[in-house]
């Protein structure tokens, strides 16, 4: 049964002011920090006053997951318990680490087993926005609340008077607040994968997040959801993006005026709070034409913080990223097939419903031979094709890339992501160098639509 997903409850009866994640920096840059994330089984509330519960799986019992903050260069050792009854592990998303530490069961490591933990141990290169969710049993371990946020932190405080963190997670709750079955049914695998009916920020449906005129924020959003992509328009405000994936970028305005995020994708913003005392300014969701909704209200107090900023944001100090050489690297082409493409025809056979290059590795996708091996050190460029009809947010293990082109013209950014969001029937160039050796995933980050194939392997040597 797919739950219509008109039957949005966002906002309703909501718990009024937003949860948020105010983020200090932490201490010392010396020496390991640790962090415990036990996997277990949680109830919690989403929906806020007037809705019930929600049984949910969660590190730490929260939803999201307790956020991790290290700083940049800083080694950090996270123990993993699985308190669960499935086996699970731990990637972390868009952090350039060993292959042994990245999270992949039966590629990087083994499986957790119920009851054992594995102690993930690696040290961040670049500063930035990340998160961690599990790799194994994706759509349900991910679509039933595990899932948080890593922050690397630059060595020098970025110039914000407030750095808040919103995840965004998506969810498919019946009229008693549970969340739906149904995980992975194949109808909804060769479309648009599991899109819920309520959206999260930092666990809760939320009706309003406080600030003060003058403010600057430093906004760091996570698409966390299985499937939604979000494109996000803050009313009347001149949101600048500083970074993509946790990469910094030119300051520059959104396109389009919306920030829009695929599955797994990050933005760093910085919003200055031009609004007026007392008002109220909107921030919408309206990625689906049709569909679009409120997230959540800036709720301005009556007294301005201070006089509004002249100066505008400033770029962030860039990351120590290896500069892909474009004219020598090595050029591998993926063609995107599969999925319903209008009728109800499946292009694929075979309980797969998507492939890359004709190959498609399923479920969790331990056995398959690499699509492509390349020599460390090399530089090449992943030249995308999407031959289908719906969006795929690309996502390479263990390394950035650059999206130097999209439909054959240069990108003027160039920027650096470690997901790209590739619209139906366009091409995206992705260049990188492959300095890391092992196996690497890359896969659509649409839940669905990489256990139904969307995904391969990379072996670097
Ligand atoms: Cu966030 Cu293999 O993914
Ligand atoms: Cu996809």
């Amino acid at each position: 049964m797919i739950v219509p997903r008109r039957a949005l409850i966002l906002g309703a009866g909501a718990a009024g002011l937003a949860r948020t994640f105010s983020l200090r920096r932490s201490f010392a840059a010396s020496e390991t920090r640790e962090y415990l994330l036990a996997v277990r089984t949680a109830t919690v509330n989403l929906t806020g006053n007037g809705y019930p519960d929600t049984a949910v799986w969660a590190y730490e019992g929260s939803v999201p997951g307790p956020v991790l903050q290290v700083r940049q260069g800083q080694p950090v050792q996270i123990t993993v318990v699985n308190k669960f009854n499935e086996d699970t592990t731990v990637h972390w998303h868009g952090i350039r680490l060993p292959n042994a530490m990245d999270g992949v069961p039966g590629l990087t490591q083994k499986p957790i087993r119920p009851g054992e933990s594995f102690v993930y141990e690696f040290t961040p290169p670049d500063a930035g926005t990340f998160w961690y969710h599990p790799h194994v049993d994706t759509l349900q371990q991910l679509g039933r609340g595990l899932a948080g946020a890593l922050i690397v932190e630059e060595p020098e405080p970025v110039a914000v008077d407030r750095d808040l963190l919103w995840l965004i997670e998506d969810w498919r709750l019946d009229d008693r607040g549970r969340i739906a079955g149904g995980f992975g049914n194949r109808m909804e695998a060769g479309m648009s994968g599991r899109i819920g009916n309520t959206v999260t920020i930092n666990g809760r449906v939320a009706e309003k997040v406080s600030v003060k005129a003058g403010e600057r924020v430093g906004l760091r959003l996570v698409n966390a959801a299985l499937a939604r992509i979000v494109g996000l328009r803050f009313e009347d405000h001149k949101p600048v993006v500083v970074a993509h994936d946790g990469q910094p970028c030119e300051p520059h305005l959104p396109e389009g005026g919306r920030v829009v995020l695929g599955p797994a994708m990050r933005a760093d913003l910085i919003l200055d709070m031009t609004g007026k005392p007392g008002q109220t300014y909107r921030v919408i969701d309206d990625f689906y034409q049709d569909l679009a909704y409120k997230l959540v209200d800036l709720a301005y107090d009556g007294k301005p913080a201070r006089e509004p900023r002249s100066e505008p944001p400033q770029q962030l100090p860039a990351n120590p990223l290896p500069e892909p050489q474009i004219a020598a690297a090595e050029r591998l082409e993926i063609a995107l097939q599969g999925g319903m493409m209008g009728g109800m025809g499946m292009m694929c056979g075979d309980g797969a419903t998507w492939t890359m290059n004709g190959m498609s590795m399923t479920g969790d996708g331990q056995s398959m031979p690499p699509l492509f091996a390349i020599k460390r050190g090399k530089s090449c460029v992943l030249a995308l094709r999407n031959e289908t009809a719906w969006w795929h947010p690309m996502h390479l293990h263990g390394h950035s890339f650059r999206v130097v082109s999209r439909n054959g013209k240069p990108n003027p950014g160039k920027e650096w992501r470690d997901t790209v969001l590739v619209p139906p029937r366009e091409s995206a160039d992705l260049a990188f160098v492959a300095d890391h050796p092992g196996d690497w995933m890359f896969h659509c980050h649409v839940t669905d639509h990489q256990e139904a194939g969307m995904m391969a392997v990379i072996r670097i040597t």
